[in-house]
């Protein structure tokens, strides 16, 4: 039990899920992520020490920060995060003081819900307000971002952190990547709900393949650019792709990852016009293909993901299913209508079984705000 009492302000941030546009915030594309009710709370309060205190609620270890060296701790496990987000905000120029803060997650680790970009902005946010300092979500999300980028080493774009800061309840957030220009979208879905599983693949390193696509699509970008005056794939439509494309001397892989990010594109693009429309089935066979644009050209899902997707779209409640997230293990988002949604996790479940061998899990979440700020 917490006893709220004993601290001045509890500072939440959102786990987020991505409706669609994957692998393309990188590659300046629009995004469409909702914040979720699964979040990361940190507790905070003042120690006047030149030190911060780091304990949580469901890992029994304590581990203490020095203020001044707060470089030091890259390699330490769960104190990662939180000193590298301190660090950047310290180097941000903004006011570090010494506090006591208390982690309490219930955004499952691995997951692919971005339980990272959470204890990083909800970290940021709690030492802004210790300071008195007026929010500002998206200065919090890129600095963030560099946490990410500079302690922790992932090459990540800025939609997981943009996500959980920015989020706004029952919407999903269109994000140009490229701008930073926003628009939030509602989630009208109708006789349907977003369903959110967990392949519970063990294991899930995503981190090296995860900047080995970045390395792959700044490649195809380059050579792209000896065609064509574009600044990032994202401003290919899949017409002038398909043109520019043509009879260049592409390495690897390359062509099928640029040829994913430029109709992803697309797709989000038809998944906004779709959402307002309350076009329900039109959103729903995206997310497939998306899905399997992710399976086949940029690789990034594997066999825990697809058979979960798979059984998803095999359903008669569900009108659409992809992995979300970076892939290669954690969660898959669907379409499931309200009525078949018990049958709809039974079977899916059981299919899963019998082809995996466990089970995954399914969560209830519904979409929320970002950063969440109360005073005790
Ligand atoms: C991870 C990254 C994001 C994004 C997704 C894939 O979640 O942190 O920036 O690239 O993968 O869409």
């Amino acid at each position: 039990m917490i006893n709220e009492k004993n601290y001045l302000y509890k500072v939440s941030a959102a786990g987020r899920v991505n409706l669609i546009g994957e692998h393309i915030d990188y590659c300046g594309g629009k995004v469409m992520p909702a914040a979720l009710s699964l979040r990361n709370t940190v507790y905070v309060r003042p120690n006047g020490t030149d030190r911060i205190n780091l304990s949580w609620t469901d890992i029994p270890i304590r581990i203490t920060l020095e203020i001044g060296r707060l470089d030091r701790y890259r390699d330490v496990k769960y104190a990662n995060y939180p000193a590298g987000s301190a660090l950047m905000w310290q180097r941000a120029g903004h006011t570090v003081s010494g506090c006591d803060l208390l982690y309490d997650c219930s955004i499952p680790f691995g997951s692919g819900l971005s339980s990272s970009a959470a204890i990083e902005v909800s970290t940021i946010a709690a030492l802004a307000v210790l300071a008195g300092e007026r929010l500002d979500p998206v200065e919090i999300a890129l600095v963030a971002q560099r946490a990410e980028h500079e302690y922790a080493g992932v090459n990540c774009g800025i939609m997981d952190q943009y996500a959980s800061a920015c989020g706004k309840k029952d919407h999903a957030i269109l994000l140009d990547c490229k701008t930073l220009a926003c628009e939030y979208v509602p989630i009208l879905l109708g006789d349907y709900t977003l369903v959110v599983a967990n392949c519970n693949k063990p294991h899930n390193l995503v981190e090296s393949k995860y900047n080995e696509r970045r390395a792959e699509t700044e490649r195809a970008l380059a050579l792209l650019r000896t065609r064509a005056d574009i600044s990032c794939l994202a401003d290919l439509t899949p017409d002038a792709f398909e043109r520019v494309s043509r009879g260049l001397s592409w390495r690897g892989a390359d062509e099928q990852r640029a040829r994913h990010v430029v109709y992803e594109c697309d797709r989000v693009r038809l998944a906004a016009d779709a959402m307002k429309g309350g076009d329900v089935k039109a959103l729903g066979e995206l997310l497939n293909a998306s899905h399997a644009s992710l399976r086949d050209l940029y690789e990034v899902t594997g066999a825990e993901l697809d058979a979960l997707a798979e059984a998803a779209q095999a359903h008669p409640a569900c009108v659409g299913s992809r992995m979300t997230g970076a892939g290669f293990g954690g969660c898959t988002v669907s379409i499931v209508h309200k009525d078949g949604l018990e049958d709809f996790k039974r079977e899916v479940s059981r299919v899963y079984f019998e082809k995996i061998g466990y089970a995954p899990s399914f969560y209830h979440c519904s979409v929320e705000d970002g950063i969440v700020v109360v005073e005790l």
